[in-house]
């Protein structure tokens, strides 16, 4: 029997010890990426006799078993084990992983992120990182006590409040740098962040073609009752195949609007439009003139090849969006002016049997208004990404048949999540380091570098660049 290649990632170990148990040996064990000496015979591949055990010291690798070297009898098994206590820290009853101990500088990661390349450009930047393993929510105290007195900076959650609070101690831990692993930064007083000169970065454009899809798939769930039927199928009800089984709605020349045309907003409606051949109304306080020129190009083909053409038109209020379409998206960012935008009054503005998505932010949404117009009006959807009182559901909303409910995981692709993790990495490395700040938004020589000395030398994205006069770049070709 052929052994599956199996990989074991050591990260940051300054010391580990592997165990090896292979049952039927011996076999093959490739050790790449090694960045220091070991105890088995370096890098490369090396012979492990059964039940071996041998110890290695390293910084970054990864530990294999090559397909088909070894030879092992049913039921056999190698197993490669490695424990690392030395790069795991306990502070305040929380665990920490530790990567690169020496670093010259330090950074803070609230929480495990997705990927390799976001680690290796602190690591090969000279910071010594250290990311927290639990997955709670940080309290404030928990975040001082990490930052301690000396920190370089941190890269957080939109869940945790970076107030005043947070910004005087990171200043008075010498922290340079803030990033929100996030395009929003509503938990972030940006002002506050200014007032102590921290610089404060967030992750945008990386993150548009994700959540533009999650908003789609809400839509296409809520149109065509997915999650119902998933249940009624799961629970043995189907008894027969029924003209009258599930009858949902038809997307195709219906009417999507969107709320927030920015860049999700914008990717949405194109999706709908192109990809359901839906007309489209938006309302947004400016003009996207880009998505404009798209939707007439498009509306321009249609006609071009005998087909008739989408209409579309941007509208003064956020209540002509809601009278007129048949599928309502949100995308603006959270503020004053958004918080609540959809209320009970709005709610029923909307057609009796639209479909409403949030993939912005909860409190967008009066989300206790929001489940007692879905209890009166069950031909109205809702499908939602995010939640007022994340992770709390107001109560009753998770009962109701006609409201689809996903937990705040838009963004959560791989691309995406990594690509999320190397901007925020670059954006507090960057400042740190003293390099510029890019001036446009082309992000993908960031995250799409194929190794850590390949990112490009910018802070990315720095929400307050300009008020803390931080220099600016050109934009890095591709
Ligand atoms: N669910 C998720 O996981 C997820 C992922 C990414 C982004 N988001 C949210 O989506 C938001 C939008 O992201 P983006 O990258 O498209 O940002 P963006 O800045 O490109 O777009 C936001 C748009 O909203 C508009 N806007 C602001 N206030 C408005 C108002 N009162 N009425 C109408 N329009 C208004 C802005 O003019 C802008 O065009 C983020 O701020 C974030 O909160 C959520």
């Amino acid at each position: 029997m052929s052994l599956s290649p199996s990989l074991f990632r050591f990260a940051g170990c300054d010391s580990a010890r592997l165990g090896f148990s292979c049952l039927v040996a011996p076999c093959r064990i490739r050790v790449e990426r090694m960045e220091r000496g070991h105890a088995i015979h370096g890098s490369g591949t090396t012979q492990v006799s059964a039940m071996e055990c041998g110890s290695m010291s390293l910084s970054r690798g990864w530990v294999s078993t090559l397909d088909g070297s070894a030879s092992a009898s049913a039921g056999s098994a190698v197993e490669l084990c490695a424990s690392a206590s030395s790069n795991t820290v306990s502070l305040g009853g929380l665990q920490w992983d530790v990567y690169n101990p020496s670093g010259k500088y330090r950074v803070v990661v609230t929480k495990k992120l997705v990927g390799d390349l976001w680690l290796d450009v602190l690591t090969s930047r000279d910071f010594r990182v250290e990311v927290c393993q639990s997955e709670l929510t940080l309290s404030q105290q928990q975040i001082m006590a990490a930052m301690g007195s000396r920190c370089d900076g941190v890269i957080g959650q939109l869940t945790e409040k970076w107030d005043d609070t947070l910004f005087v101690a990171l200043k008075r831990a010498g922290g340079k740098a803030y990033s929100n692993v996030a395009v929003g930064f509503d938990n972030v007083d940006v002002d506050a962040a200014t007032r102590h000169g921290i610089a404060m970065g967030n992750t945008p454009g990386v993150l548009t073609e994700a959540t533009a899809e999650m908003a789609v798939s809400l839509v296409y769930a809520c149109a065509r009752r997915v999650v119902e039927a998933d249940a009624y199928l799961r629970a043995g009800k189907w008894k027969n195949w029924l003209p009258t089984l599930f009858i949902g709605k038809l997307l195709s020349r219906k009417t999507v609007g969107i709320v927030g045309a920015g860049r999700i907003g914008s990717t949405v409606g194109l999706m709908l439009v192109r990809g359901a051949m839906m007309d489209l109304v938006y309302y947004d306080k400016y003009q996207n003139k880009q998505f404009e020129a798209k939707l007439d190009s498009f509306a321009r083909a249609l006609a071009e090849h005998g087909e008739e053409p989408i209409r579309w038109r941007r509208v003064d209020s956020v209540e002509d969006v809601l009278r007129a379409a048949d599928v309502v998206s949100l995308h603006p960012n959270l503020d004053k002016t958004t918080f609540h935008l959809m209320n009970a009054e709005r709610l029923k503005m909307m057609k009796p049997d639209a479909i409403l998505i949030n993939c912005a932010r909860g409190p967008v949404v009066d989300e206790t208004a929001l489940v007692e117009h879905c209890r009166a009006t069950p031909t109205f959807y809702a499908g939602l990404d995010v939640f007022e009182d994340e992770p709390q559901l107001k109560p009753g909303l998770d009962q109701l048949e006609n409201v689809v409910i996903v937990p705040h995981i838009a963004s959560a692709t791989v691309w995406t999540r990594a690509g999320m993790s190397t901007l925020a990495a670059c954006n507090v490395s960057s400042v740190v380091l003293g390099q510029p700040t890019l001036a446009s938004l082309d992000i993908l020589p960031h995250v799409n570098a194929p190794g850590a000395t390949q990112v490009p030398p910018t802070a990315p994205a720095i929400v307050n660049a300009k008020a803390l006069g931080l220099p600016a770049a050109a934009a890095p070709k591709m």
